[in-house]
């Protein structure tokens, strides 16, 4: 079964300024999927710390590691970044998929860096912030979890 680990990566969720949604919400999404969510953690939208937290979930024995938030355009989104900084690949269509798809929900789809890339034997997701567009684009890349997440636990990874 696949294990999940879900950050929600936000400023205002991190200092309790605001109530995490995005990570209740892919939780029950994951669930919905049959998978196991076994570790979830909300943090500032600090590179550092998103990168730690992937890492240490991934350390856990999260195969997949779902990130909502930091994905767009704003000063503080690093998320992007973040992944880039400690990846080994990263796999394009995903990010494709999720903005061709949500493209057909809101003309602001095209303002998320969406992507999601192999870090040391996760997959690892990034999704947008907001707790139903985090939903809908994971629902648009579902169909290829499972297979990616085999992958990435061989090193080097194969079809
Ligand atoms: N994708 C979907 N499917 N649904 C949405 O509502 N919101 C967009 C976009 N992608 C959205 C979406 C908006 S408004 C922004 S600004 C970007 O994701 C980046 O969001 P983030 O910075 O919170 O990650």
């Amino acid at each position: 079964m696949t294990e999940v680990g879900i950050v929600t990566i936000s400023d205002r969720a991190a200092a309790g300024a605001y109530e995490d949604h995005g990570g209740p919400a892919l939780r029950a999404a994951s669930e919905g999927y049959g998978w196991k969510v076994i570790a979830e953690a909300v943090v500032p939208d600090e590179i550092g710390q998103i990168q730690a937290t992937v890492r240490a979930f991934s350390a856990q024995g999260c195969g997949l590691v779902l990130t909502t938030g930091g994905t767009g355009i704003a000063v503080r989104d690093v998320t992007p970044e973040a992944i880039r900084g400690i990846m080994r690949v990263e796999i394009p269509g995903f990010g494709e998929t999720m903005r061709m798809q949500s493209l057909g929900i809101t003309p602001n789809a095209i303002l998320s860096r969406s992507l999601a890339a192999v870090v040391d034997r996760s997959l690892v997701i990034a999704l947008p912030g907001k707790p139903s567009g985090a939903v809908e684009c994971l629902s648009f890349v579902q169909g290829a979890i499972d297979h990616a997440v085999k992958l990435a636990l061989q090193v080097p990874t194969s079809c």
